[in-house]
């Protein structure tokens, strides 16, 4: 990585601006300002290159904006805070959030939810939580996606919005964790809590997929069968810990009766993003207790059918945004895993890219070519 302190801001920094949906990203110059109060400035060291990304910029998302910086799972090392921050210093190693934790909110206090309240209507605009933004062109204001914008060499971000990290982890593989890696781990340990022994279904082995893989493999699953066509992916699957591998398609429920003695499985994971696969998830769950956990995310306006006689036969539904990890308290946690060696975050990343060639990442994931590409900034 670059030690060279960045220039002091408001400076000039590389960015991949969606212009225009549809079309490829800019990469260019743009101007950024630097944090103001409550805020950090982070020196982008890494970010993954995330599905959620490319859907943004395909401009199919109704809610997407531009001009944008698009990025969001980033990892950097903070270099300036504004006035009042006082978790974070200059030098601490941080993975970006957007989902943050304010733990004020009324849902960071109860427990219950890792969905934060606290900044949530202004980042969907793509502002900061002042109703403005740090990135702009001239006198044209930039918009924050995510209120993350990690496609950048810098960003300017909340403190709230910041998980700081043990820098002995190299931050191009912890990266993973401000999305993807998350929400699949935790999506079997925190929402799930898979018990030692269960039998588990993956369908999906895209990096959320995997991570459910990754995740119920740690908490001592005994049967974990993956379900997805790409033969690469299940092979990657099975290294982390799949016992059973399944192609998918029209006959998968019952396939999966078959190999679980007529039950299904304890907990069964969705991570594709379609609807049909999400029944199939919620079909091939235990009779009397199977918990599926929705972790993919549907088009705009697309619904999921379920036959009411499989809940009413004691099946669960969960689903969950960042695998329900509360960012600030369970991401350091995850790193610690990894440095543990108990988290195979390297299994995942499949080619690293510098800025200027976000474009090919978008290319490699929709020939779903490897499984995570990280974007780095040298
Ligand atoms: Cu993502
Ligand atoms: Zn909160």
């Amino acid at each position: 990585g670059r030690n060279a302190l960045i220039a002091s801001p408001p400076m000039e920094i590389r960015a991949a601006v969606l212009e225009e949906f549809g079309k490829p990203l800019v990469v260019q110059d743009v101007s950024l300002d630097g944090p103001k109060a409550g805020e950090v400035l982070v020196r982008v060291e890494a970010c993954g290159v995330c599905h959620t990304d490319m859907y943004t910029a395909s401009g199919v998302d109704p809610s997407g904006y531009a001009p944008t910086v698009l990025g969001h799972e980033g990892a950097g090392v903070v270099e300036a805070v504004g006035d009042g921050v006082t978790s974070l210093k200059p030098g601490d190693h941080v993975l970006t959030l957007f989902s943050p934790q304010c733990r004020e909110c009324v849902h960071c206090t109860s427990g219950k939810t890792n969905i934060c309240l606290a900044i949530r209507d202004e980042q969907n605009l793509g502002h900061l939580p002042d109703g403005t933004t740090r990135l702009h062109r001239g006198d044209e204001r930039i918009r924050h996606f995510m209120g993350t914008s990690t496609f950048a060499e810098a960003t300017v971000m909340p403190e709230i919005a910041l998980a700081k990290v043990d820098p002995a982890a190299p931050l191009d593989v912890l990266c993973t964790l401000a999305c993807g890696a998350t929400t699949g781990i935790g999506a079997a340990l925190y929402i799930a809590e898979v018990e030692q022994g269960s039998t588990v279904a993956v369908f999906g082995a895209g990096l959320v997929g995997l991570g459910a893989v990754a995740g119920a493999k740690l908490a001592g699953a005994e049967r974990i069968i993956i379900v997805d066509p790409s033969e690469d992916r299940r092979a990657k699957a099975v290294e982390l810990g799949a016992t059973d591998e399944l192609t998918g398609g029209e006959d998968t429920v019952e396939r999966i009766l078959e190999l679980t003695g007529g039950f299904g499985g304890d907990y069964t994971f969705e991570a594709t993003g379609l609807v049909n696969v999400m029944r199939q998830a919620v079909e091939a769950a235990r009779m009397g207790w199977g918990q599926c956990v929705i972790a993919g995310v549907a088009g705009k306006g697309e619904t999921l059918n379920v036959i009411p006689r499989y809940l009413i036969t004691g099946r669960r539904i969960a689903g969950a945004s960042f695998g329900g990890a509360r960012g600030r308290d369970d991401v350091p946690a995850l790193a610690r895993l990894y440095l543990e060696g108990k988290l195979p975050l390297d299994a995942f990343i499949s080619h690293h890219l510098p800025l200027d060639q976000v474009n090919e990442a978008f290319e490699l994931m929709e020939r779903k070519d490897g499984i995570r590409t990280v974007l780095t900034f040298d």
